[in-house]
């Protein structure tokens, strides 16, 4: 059985006092979401330490939105996973489409970070997905096969265990357009088909998530095909109740 997972990435969003109490209204809720759905925030950096003591036994998983692609020093604005790990988060979202966008991350930089994430012991949650203009060309399949072989192909079998996919069509990004389930399905079944030529049988064990607009009225249509595994949230994960509503959406 694959590990079900719903991420809520809270991007450039709330300040670190309401970032707390969003944490709170997620572990107040977690009872209500089954045992296994594994519910993970990601707030800002500056939110990560109060967020992790305002979940302190909740079971709830903290991840990062990004870290830096080197380990430590002179590289001023950085944030290292060694310091991400130190305070206790277990993830890191990296490859986001809005990274990519516009802050340039290329497979060069997104292979160091993965390094970077890999020997602190965080999973990362590597993203991929296609823009409007590539879908239209109906690229979108070429677009995540080569996002995969550029970066998740330099893993070594044991890293390729401890990964999490998050497909995300830019289009449906915070547009309030989402893929259809059957569109989800198709995409996720090829990632998972492009994972098996690399990595084999393990292939069915990598959780792959659906993001873009993904929402309480529609996840449980999303989540009930057999290739996704569960959902990175944005918009929707920044009330706890639409986030907690998600992670009760599987079937
Ligand atoms: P959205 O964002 O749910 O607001 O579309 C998803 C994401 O970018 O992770």
């Amino acid at each position: 059985m694959r590990k079900k997972i719903v991420a809520g990435n809270w991007k450039m969003n709330t300040l670190p006092a309401e970032g707390v109490e969003l944490a709170r209204g997620v572990a107040a809720g977690r009872g209500e979401v089954n045992s296994d759905v594994t519910l993970i925030v990601c707030p800002p950096f500056t939110h990560l330490a109060g967020v992790i003591e305002s979940l302190n036994g909740a079971n709830v998983e903290v991840g990062a939105q990004d870290c830096a692609t080197e380990a430590k020093g002179a590289y001023t604005g950085e944030v290292s996973a060694a310091m991400i790990a130190a305070l206790g988060c277990k993830y890191v979202i990296l490859g986001h489409s809005e990274r990519r966008q516009y802050y340039g991350e290329c497979s060069e930089t997104l292979n160091k970070k993965m390094e970077q994430a890999y020997a602190n012991n965080l999973t990362p949650i590597y993203c991929v997905g296609e823009n409007l203009e590539e879908r239209e060309a109906e690229r979108h399949f070429e677009v995540c096969k080569q996002q995969l072989e550029e970066v998740v192909f330099n893993l070594t079998d044991a890293q390729f265990k401890n990964l999490v996919i998050a497909y995300e069509p830019v289009w449906a990004i915070g547009t309030g357009k989402t893929a259809t389930a059957e569109q989800a399905q198709e995409i996720h079944a090829y990632i998972r088909e492009v994972l098996r030529s690399k990595f084999g049988a393990a292939a069915e064990e990598c959780p792959i998530l659906y993001g873009g607009s993904c929402k309480p009225s529609n996840a449980g249509e999303i989540f009930a095909k057999a290739d996704v595994d569960g959902g990175l949230i944005g918009g929707a994960a920044l009330k706890a109740d639409d986030f907690l509503a998600i992670g009760k959406s599987f079937e």
